[in-house]
């Protein structure tokens, strides 16, 4: 029974240390704030009207949000503060010229830099934003970092501030790939071309350095991947049918995304240790971007984590030991009372059954965790 009340405990431990991030959601024409996973909350633009929202960017350390929109006649990267609660200014950050989308955008905080994507000249574009008004004039300020070719169809974008990396995708028809190059733009490499069918989308887990990406395969089926960032270590993380995936962020615990077919934001556990995704919400336009609102990365803590993973796994590995130890030692201690029960029964001759009495427990126990993974899979 102890074993049992100790386990319990440490699932229920486990379960309640999971935690929703708080997002940002691009959906039509809207900006949608969620907290807990929860509460959804319009964000009002003032003096803006939007048409399309498409990419999202988030400055955790400025508390400002980057977004583009596709519709928009003159503008295309606009930022909004959201320090406040209630007042929430637009600034106009870049000119559309010709026609240029932004498929992706990302934010570095250490540079102060803002770098998309732009699906019409195929390159990854970059402005730094020096002031709080900043607006970009039409020669100079944006640079192009890299420039692609025809062989090249480049989608989603992520910047690592702690690494100084930039990971982006390509959907071309023929030779999809999930490429990599330091943030300054120099070494370009391609890190994943196998296997690959139409990555829109990825996103990057700083602290534990995997990429997740979702694509849909050739037979109408999708899936959500992730490997270290190096391209190696490639899993699988779920697949299913029935949705076409344009939008993906990575949380601490959940990964989220947005698919284009059902208008749905959904969430799972990002270790894959539940097989089936929560909704957390159903739109009337398909959620184009999803960014964590999150707090200032600590890029110290991630050094310290990557040698830290390793004396978690050690001190894992002992606490097993130990709570082994102590099971057999109360299996033990279990076994002899037993024992003594029933060479004290025997030697009475004691013919009443408490048989009830003594299943009585366990039937409780599996009540209780019927209603737990009930509550799992809700
Ligand atoms: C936004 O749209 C409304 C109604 O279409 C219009 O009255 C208002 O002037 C517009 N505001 C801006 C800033 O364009
Ligand atoms: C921009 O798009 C419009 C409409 O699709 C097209 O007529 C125009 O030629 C395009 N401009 C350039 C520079 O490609
Ligand atoms: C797009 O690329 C072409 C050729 O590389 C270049 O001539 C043109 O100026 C670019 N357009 C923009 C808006 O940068
Ligand atoms: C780009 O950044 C990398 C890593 O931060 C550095 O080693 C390299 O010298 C930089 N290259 C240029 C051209 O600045
Ligand atoms: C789709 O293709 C993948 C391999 O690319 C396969 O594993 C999966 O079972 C297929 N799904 C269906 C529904 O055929
Ligand atoms: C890729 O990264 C993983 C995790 O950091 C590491 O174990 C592996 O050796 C790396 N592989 C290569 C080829 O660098």
């Amino acid at each position: 029974m102890r074993i049992e009340v100790l386990s319990i405990f440490l699932m229920f431990q486990v379960v309640v240390s999971l935690k929703h991030n708080d997002l940002i959601i691009a959906v039509g024409d809207t900006l949608e704030l969620l907290s807990d996973g929860k509460t959804f909350q319009t964000l009002t633009l003032d003096s803006y009207n939007a048409s399309k929202l498409s990419a999202l960017a988030y400055d955790p350390v400025a508390k400002k949000l980057f977004f583009s929109d596709t519709r928009h006649r003159h503008g295309h990267i606009f930022s909004v503060d959201l320090n406040d609660e209630f007042y929430h200014p637009v600034v106009d950050i870049a000119e559309k010229k010709d026609n240029e989308t932004v498929g992706s955008l990302t934010y570095d905080p250490v540079d102060k830099t803002l770098l998309w994507m732009d699906g019409f000249n195929r390159s990854i574009r970059r402005v730094k934003i020096e002031h709080e008004t900043f607006h970009a004039e039409e020669k100079g300020d944006v640079e192009i970092l890299h420039s692609f070719d025809d062989a090249k169809k480049p989608s989603g974008l992520i910047c690592d501030p702690c690494t100084r990396m930039l990971y982006w995708t390509n959907v071309h028809e023929s030779h999809p790939t999930i490429e990599r190059s330091f943030i300054n733009g120099s070494h370009p490499k391609v890190i994943i071309a196998n296997d690959m069918f139409r990555p829109m989308t990825l996103d990057l887990d700083v602290p534990e350095q995997k990429l997740y990406w979702a694509q849909s395969l050739r037979n109408g089926s999708f899936n959500i991947e992730r490997s270290f960032v190096n391209g190696t270590g490639r899993e699988e993380i779920y697949r299913d049918v029935g949705q076409i995936i344009i939008s993906l962020a990575v949380g601490g615990d959940y990964v989220y995304w947005g698919d284009y077919t059902q208008k749905k934001l959904w969430s799972l556990r990002k270790d894959g240790s539940s097989s089936s995704p929560l909704t957390l919400g159903t739109f009337r336009n398909p959620p184009t971007s999803i960014v964590l609102r999150h707090q200032p990365l600590d890029c110290s803590l991630l050094e310290q984590s990557q040698t830290g993973k390793l004396i978690a796994h050690q001190s894992a590995t002992i606490t097993i030991a130990c709570l082994t130890i102590t099971s057999l030692l109360i299996i033990g201690v279990v076994a002899i009372f037993m024992l003594r029960i029933w060479t004290f029964r025997s030697g009475r001759k004691l013919l009443v059954s408490d048989k009830d009495e003594d299943t009585f427990p366990f039937q409780d126990f599996d009540n209780g965790r019927d209603s737990y993974s009930r509550k799992m899979t809700q």
